[in-house]
């Protein structure tokens, strides 16, 4: 029989440095074993449970049935854009120009282009910790420094002294993400404001990824970079995404605000890229800006039911500590004090998780937290009480 002749692909040193995303590998396990017929308790995913809102599919239909399926601008439809900023004019009392806002294959590829059409090899990049999986190897790819932030002393919450002590010469970008995937907590206003007055100072740039933007549970508020001040704004993107709001994931539809030129090297990037996000998402995202709003309503209240329930549970767990999230969908708890016999790490809790109770968790050393589980909520209540009967028992030893 022939063998197949091997191939050594010769990665190219930007991308072998890269990891490939472990919250995407956690879902793609939940996904093989439901199709082996498994009863999994899937924790694990990054992703509303709820269907788009009718409202939305529809303006998506009638697009393609209007023949929306051409080509359209980089930086996406008029109508899209105009919403946008309409948005965050009334939200937030911002005035961003067309010119300052763009479209882009979800709140990711707003990330992406950011970091590459700024950062030059060896520049540091500050990424507080717990981190969200993708900021770190977007900066590899760049060719930056990523630096991290330990935030763990504050139960996970940045602040601007930290900021302060974390920057050298080299420091250039800061990435910020409140609400925050994986630890939910929500960086208060005051101190986003202080925050930026730094980077104002010292001619830094940040980033503000505002994916979970309205997931915020009381009393915490919604808060958004886009309300400080048009001068501790000239040096922030604010990258967004219509995925989790909308429960629009598959559709691939986010946006960035950022100054003018910084836009303009953005849109270059992405021009010779993927160029503009699909048309018939652009009519969809349009309309879950202008149209109803009440399916989020819904939706956050749901969301607002399971995270008292799961709270509650998770600090009745002997040995499992988790601090109030005020945001996103996430709660990430503490699992040291169960480690014991075979778990030393929270990776085995995951494993052990995965191998023992067919319930699946994202480990927290994948977001730089070792030590700790990401558990999301967006799922049904009866799946949540089942995976926390679960992780009870992994928790206990049993
Ligand atoms: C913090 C954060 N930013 C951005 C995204 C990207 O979402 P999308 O590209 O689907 O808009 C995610 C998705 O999990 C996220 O958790």
């Amino acid at each position: 029989m022939m063998t197949k002749p091997t191939v050594s692909f010769p990665v190219s040193e930007n991308v072998a440095e890269m990891k490939a995303s472990s919250t995407l590998a956690a879902m793609m396990a939940a996904d093989s074993l439901r199709s082996a017929g498994v009863d999994v308790v899937d924790l694990g995913a990054g992703e509303p449970d709820f269907d788009t809102p009718q409202n939305i599919k529809d303006a998506a239909t009638a697009a393609m049935r209007a023949g929306k399926t051409k080509y359209t601008p980089t930086a996406g439809v008029r109508e899209l854009q105009q919403a946008i900023i309409g948005f965050y004019q009334r939200e937030f009392g911002a005035a961003y120009e067309r010119n300052e806002v763009m479209a882009t294959a979800g709140g990711k590829q707003g990330v992406f282009n950011a970091v590459v059409s700024l950062i030059n090899p060896g520049d540091e990049v500050l990424i507080p910790k717990p981190y969200w999986v993708t900021f770190p190897e977007i900066v590899t790819f760049a060719r930056g420094k990523s630096v991290f932030i330990e935030t763990e002393s504050n139960d996970f919450v940045l602040t601007a002294d930290m900021i302060r002590k974390a920057i050298t010469p080299k420091t250039r970008l800061i990435i910020l993400n409140s609400p925050s995937n994986p630890s939910g907590r929500v960086i208060p206003p005051a101190e986003f404001k202080d925050i930026m007055e730094i980077v104002s100072e010292r001619d830094l740039y940040a980033i503000s990824d505002e994916c979970y933007l309205r997931f915020v549970y009381p009393p915490a508020q919604i808060f958004s970079a886009a309300s400080l001040r048009p001068e501790l704004r000239r040096r922030l993107c604010i990258a967004g995404s219509f995925s989790k709001t909308f429960a629009m994931t598959g559709w691939r539809v986010g946006y960035s605000l950022a100054n003018a030129e910084w836009t303009r090297a953005m849109l270059t990037v992405q021009g010779h890229s993927t160029s503009n996000t699909s048309s018939i998402s652009q009519a969809a995202a349009t309309e879950a800006l202008n149209g109803p709003q009440d399916s989020v309503a819904t939706m956050l209240a749901e969301y607002t039911r399971r995270r008292e329930w799961l709270l509650g549970a998770l600090n009745e767990i002997p040995g499992l500590r988790c601090p109030q999230p005020e945001g996103a969908f996430y709660a990430f708890p503490d699992v040291r004090e169960c480690f014991q016999g075979k778990l030393h790490t929270s990776g085995d809790f995951a494993s052990a998780l995965l191998e023992q109770e067919q319930t699946v968790v994202t480990d927290g050393a994948a977001f730089g937290a070792e030590g700790f589980i990401r558990i999301s909520y967006a799922t049904s209540m009866d799946r949540l009480r089942e995976g926390v009967n679960r992780i009870r028992r992994v928790a206990e030893g049993k």
